[in-house]
């Protein structure tokens, strides 16, 4: 009933990760199309002089083009980051987008609003109620009590007083602020500061956020835990997020999507994992140069597909077969929908088929904690280190979707390409049985199920 084969059984087919909701209109919160920005005399001629293939280094005694042709879309809840050395455009592309800089030319389009084309009065309304912006430095009012400043933005919206103070009482709350609402900003650390800065942006509930090199004035260590706090409000509030910064690392880590800027153009836009590993040019290679790896990459990014996988309800025969073929000393087990359920041994799968069992249930390990896709590569070495066969990479729904061998990890970390396909399987750490043990034992129960 059961042929050997030296085929890969359908058991060991790779099933795609699930594929993510499709996009509509509806999901853009920002969109940005062919915008220039130029200073200077004659920013019209700059213009031509650019789209007719001048470098902006020749046309300086005519202006200084800040931004160059630049499109992008931000979508809703998306934290996009734009990163570029001092002097690309990066403020002046922001500023664009809440209105404070008309552009040039093109257009930016905010929560369906042309803002280019719109009155004074309608652009003032579209920046209370609808993008709000932190600086890097804050001028908060010294005289004001710390709620009173992070009540700022509803008092400009006109929010009655003990309204706004409540909910600038609970925006501080989210920041990490409770109790200090009484102080004087004077009587608080910079970091802390820099919280009531966001508070304030918070307290307006605008969908979108601004955020111009907002956390490059704090210590690394408070400056770390302000990302991580970002990240968190982010999920909770589901903001959309425009965060400027020039320093790639925390660019890598709070970036959905990232726009590198270089002498006012984007020269490429793409994920973390797409900047890392192909970049656009030598310039942004030269820029990620430096990253930490371990921190941006994740195990969803750089898994290799799981081909050790056996199916549960094929059996301890089948099991074997397949180990056998693979030359792996152990399997993942996953049932018919491809769920993670754990690991067997060759070793206690053949004595399951040397007693003429048909369970493999039993011999399944649960020894090894999966890993979600989303997992970074840093937070993974202990564990590769500990555990004997590849770690298996399980989504959100329970199912099986890659495997993490440790020269997996390894490549990650230098950059260098990792086998994906050819690598067969798992680099177990403990050698397999004996194929023609493995054929004989095979042969000696032919007729098991
Ligand atoms: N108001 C202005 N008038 C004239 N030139 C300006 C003005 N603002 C910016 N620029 C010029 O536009 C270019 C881009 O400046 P921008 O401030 O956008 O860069 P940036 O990427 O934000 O730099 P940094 O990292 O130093 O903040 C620079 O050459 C700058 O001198
Ligand atoms: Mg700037």
């Amino acid at each position: 009933m059961y042929e050997s084969t030296d085929k890969v059984t359908p058991e060991t087919q790779i099933i795609p990760p699930d594929s993510g909701p499709q996009r509509t209109e509806n999901d853009i919160a920002l969109s940005v199309s062919n915008v220039y920005k130029v200073f200077g005399k004659r920013p019209a001629e700059v213009i031509k002089r650019l789209k007719a293939g001048k470098k902006r280094d020749e046309l300086t005694a005519l202006g200084t083009a800040a931004v160059i042709d630049a499109s992008f879309e931000v979508k809703k809840g998306e934290i996009f980051v734009v990163m570029g050395l001092s002097g690309s455009g990066k403020s002046t592309l922001i500023r664009t987008l809440n209105g404070l800089w008309a552009p040039t030319e093109g257009s930016v389009v905010v929560g369906g609003t042309d803002i280019s084309k719109i009155s004074d009065k309608e652009l003032r309304r579209v920046r209370q109620q609808k993008i709000s912006m932190v600086f890097q430095h804050f001028a908060l009012m010294p005289h004001r009590t710390v709620l009173e400043n992070a009540a700022y933005a509803l008092e400009v919206q006109g929010v009655a007083k003990a309204d706004r103070l409540a909910r600038a009482e609970k925006v501080l709350n989210l920041v990490g602020l409770e109790g200090w609402g009484a102080k004087y900003p004077s009587e608080l650390s910079g970091g802390m500061q820099q919280r009531v800065g966001l508070a304030r942006a918070l307290s307006a509930e605008t969908d979108i956020l601004l955020m111009d090199e907002a956390f490059s004035a704090l210590d690394p260590l408070i400056r770390r835990e302000m990302q991580e706090q970002l990240v968190l409000l982010q999920s909770e509030l589901e903001k959309t997020i425009i965060f400027i910064t020039h320093d790639l690392n925390e660019a890598m880590f709070l970036g959905d999507r990232i726009a590198v800027m270089r002498d006012g153009e984007i020269v490429q836009i793409g994920t973390p994992d797409e900047i890392l590993t192909s970049p656009a040019n030598d310039y942004v290679a030269a820029f990620v140069q430096d990253v930490d790896r371990t921190r941006v990459l994740t195990a969803g990014g750089v898994m290799e597909p799981a081909l050790a996988v056996v199916n549960l309800s094929g059996g301890p025969r089948n099991a074997l077969r397949t180990m056998r073929d693979l030359q792996v000393s152990a399997a993942f087990v996953v049932d018919r929908r491809r769920n993670y359920l754990g690991t067997v041994r060759d070793r206690d799968v053949m004595k399951q088929v040397e007693a003429h069992s048909s369970d493999l249930n039993s011999v399944i390990r649960k020894s090894i904690e999966p890993v979600s896709p989303e997992t970074a590569l840093n937070d993974l070495f202990g564990r590769a280190v500990e555990s004997p066969i590849p770690l298996p990479v399980v989504n959100d729904a329970g199912r099986l979707v890659g495997a993490l061998p440790r020269v997996t990890l390894l490549a990650a970390l230098g950059n260098v390409p990792s086998t994906t396909g050819e690598f067969p399987v798992v680099d177990t750490a403990v050698a397999p049985i004996p194929k023609q043990m493995v054929t004989d034992a095979l042969a000696k129960t032919e007729g098991d199920a």
